[in-house]
């Protein structure tokens, strides 16, 4: 049984002992899941594929929890309570999820077509709530969309909650957005219309309000040990000489004292947000107990929040701990029982060494790509593509089955997350680097397009990361109010650029609403004393339904709106009836031009190959270089049908992009 919990080294003899172990233990819980069984009348069909499902994944699932939790004086309760727990939420799955889960154990790769390309909004911001969202479901369809990222929806505190992420209660939705009925129907809507439904699992805290924080507060101890909490500063203290901060400017350190129960508890996040003690197997217990409750609300994608974060270790940074990715392991084997559909999505925004370490089949199948969206906005500040091509030649293949999620912006800011190394290798100093970015995209820099604005400036450090809707940071925002036509168009070009990057390099595209209008910053947010902290409320922006009106006023005016939504829309089109864009099969060919990037995309017998300008000159690239890369003389840009030979050097516009088809 080599690769038990595909972590650690253990010798033979110890995998044997560990399989023997949990086969025993299953033949001991075996009548605890008759009951289970009897009192949901499962049906013996049902329960042979529970059986079945159980003979391929209990006992990795075993190790992983036996290397967290066997320590524990109770470890064998919580494993029986964790199998029950697993066991009831499957019981209580409805047939027309079970008939998904049987495809996709079949199908596991389906969401590496060319057909999947995802969206993500604030249902408050976008249509006020769930029910008149599900107005909008031929809007998504109209623009291509056959995956819906719906930001947290879940009860929250009053006043500020993190944009959804401090949440009160997983089983009930905010009171302003609807109910779980709300959500189900929206669900079987967005099923019926082929688009993936995906929620966030925000797991590494839970807000200060929560009933098992409210616990804790009234001093049950075994609501304490839920959460970190200290008597004293002396353990934090210890604890902090290895930390980072995250929100600098709203709270200097990771800990917060709380006056009512009088002690120090752990907050990676904002005071309110209560970091889960998940060496605490009743913690693990309760969680996976929500997530599968989630999971049967018909959820097909589920966005781990801040994975980084989930397990501390006293004289560690306490971020990508091989712990987390066990915790995250062990919820799979339990999603792969009882929900097996479900896929989930990592989202760590840390050092690209570490992205990656959270993507596997039997870990997160999909994830967000920080470093190719900091990148692409790299390139455009400089014009230059070698960090980008350094970056993608080292770090874009992926272990098979799980794919990549490529993004330009979302509702979080931009950070900086290449590598150092990549950088000095091609005489590039990533401190100064970064400060640059940081200069341009807030504007500051001389001649910059970008209107963007500083978030979490930590004076101490430096650090700082950027807000702004991609359109702002493109330079349409400037462009707009200098009345520069010019600059509109550049803008609109190195939209264009991006999203046909995005759409293109292999993964799963994904629009922040708002995108396909070119939403500007939303300056608003000042005004509101809960949001006036946290700058990424720019980028926030309600929805402009009238907008939608432009579309169909062909009235001669040259709306910029339009021509985005537009120009957005068809390359989404000619992306789905691309069978070349299937998969994460891309290879970086040399252009010998240091402003353009390219690379062949091949799934199958199919080919394209796309070439870049990231400046607003003219470039060329050398026709031996197409004629290799694509192997062929003649080639169709898949957008605008233009024909190239490679008689002579192919000309590229400013910013242009070309999709190339061998013909
Ligand atoms: C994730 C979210 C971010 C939130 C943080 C804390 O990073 O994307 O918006 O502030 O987690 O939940
Ligand atoms: C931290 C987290 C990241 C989150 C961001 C929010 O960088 O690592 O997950 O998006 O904070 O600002």
């Amino acid at each position: 049984m080599i690769g038990l919990i595909d972590y650690g080294t253990d010798t033979q003899a110890e995998l044997d002992e560990l399989s023997f172990q949990a086969d025993l233990s299953l033949q001991r819980l075996k009548p605890r899941l008759e009951q289970v069984w009897e009192q949901y009348s499962t049906s013996d069909e049902r329960q042979k594929i529970f059986e079945t499902r159980l003979r391929e994944h209990w006992r990795p699932l075993f190790a992983q929890l036996h290397e967290l939790y066997s320590g524990r004086y109770d470890f064998f309760y919580h494993l029986e309570q964790v199998l029950l727990t697993c066991a009831l939420a499957f019981a209580q799955r409805s047939e027309d999820l079970c008939e998904i889960d049987r495809h996709r154990v079949i199908e596991p790769d389906w969401f590496q077509s060319e057909n999947v390309v995802g969206g993500a909004l604030y249902v408050d911001l976008f249509s006020d709530n769930l029910s008149r969202l599900r107005e909008h479901v031929g809007y998504f369809k109209d623009l291509g969309l056959t995956y819906l990222h719906l930001m947290p929806l879940f009860a929250v505190r009053p006043g500020n909650n993190d944009g959804g992420y401090a949440i009160s209660n997983y089983r009930t939705i905010a009171p302003s957005l609807g109910t779980v009925e709300d959500l189900k129907l929206l669900a079987d809507d967005l099923r019926e219309a082929g688009i993936s439904l995906v929620l966030d699992f925000v797991f590494n805290h839970t807000s200060d309000d929560h009933e098992w924080a409210q616990r804790a507060q009234a001093g049950q101890r075994e609501y304490q040990e839920f959460y970190y909490t200290f008597a004293d500063r002396s353990v934090p203290e210890q604890y902090e000489r290895n930390l980072r901060e995250i929100f600098p400017t709203v709270r200097r350190g990771n800990f917060t004292w709380h006056d009512g129960m009088g002690r120090w508890v752990w907050t990676t996040f904002n005071s309110f947000q209560w970091d889960l003690n998940y060496s605490n197997p009743a913690v693990f217990r309760a969680m996976l107990d929500e997530m599968l409750f989630i999971a049967n609300l018909g959820v097909d994608f589920l966005r781990l929040d801040a994975v980084a974060f989930i397990w501390k270790q006293m004289g560690t940074s306490c971020e990508n701990l091989p712990q987390a990715h066990l915790v995250i392991r062990a919820f799979n084997r339990l999603v792969r029982l009882a929900a097996p559909a479900l896929v989930f999505k990592s989202e760590a925004i840390v050092h690209p060494d570490e992205v990656v370490k959270y993507i596997d089949k039997n870990e997160c199948q999909v994830s967000y790509n920080p470093t190719l969206m900091a990148l692409l906005w790299e390139s455009l500040a400089t014009r230059r593509t070698d960090l980008l091509v350094r970056t993608l030649s080292r770090r874009f293949s992926l272990p098979d089955g799980t794919s990549w999620v490529n993004y330009l912006r979302c509702h979080d800011d931009i950070g900086w997350t290449f590598d150092d190394d990549d950088a000095a290798s091609i005489g590039i100093n990533a401190y100064d680097h970064r400060n640059f970015l940081n200069a341009f995209y807030s504007g500051q820099f001389e001649g910059s397009f970008a209107r963007g604005v500083p978030f979490q400036h930590n004076h101490e450090t430096g650090d700082m990361r950027i807000s702004g809707t991609m359109a702002s940071l493109a330079g349409l925002e400037r462009a707009i109010e200098q009345e520069d036509e010019e600059g509109k168009e550049l803008a609109i070009r190195r939209m264009m650029l991006l999203h046909g990057v995005t759409l293109s390099i292999g993964g799963i595209p994904l629009l922040y609403m708002g995108e396909e209008w070119g939403m500007l910053n939303d300056y608003s947010f000042t005004t509101d004393p809960a949001k006036a902290g946290d700058s990424r409320w720019i980028h926030r922006p309600r929805m402009k339904w009238e907008y939608l009106e432009e579309l169909d006023d062909e009235s001669g005016r040259d709306s910029i709106r339009r021509r985005i939504f537009r120009s957005l829309q068809s390359m989404i089109a000619i992306r789905k009836r691309t069978l070349a864009f299937a998969g994460q099969e891309m290879k970086l060919f040399p252009t010998g031009n240091h402003h353009l990037l390219g690379y062949v995309r091949s799934n199958e017998a199919s080919n394209v190959v796309v070439v870049a300008n990231f400046t607003e000159h003219a470039q060329v690239l050398d026709a031996n270089r197409l004629r290799t890369a694509g192997l062929g003389r003649f080639f169709k840009n898949l957008l605008n049908d233009v024909e190239y030979g490679t008689a002579e050097p192919v000309l590229l516009q400013p910013y242009e992009l070309l999709w190339l088809k061998r013909i």
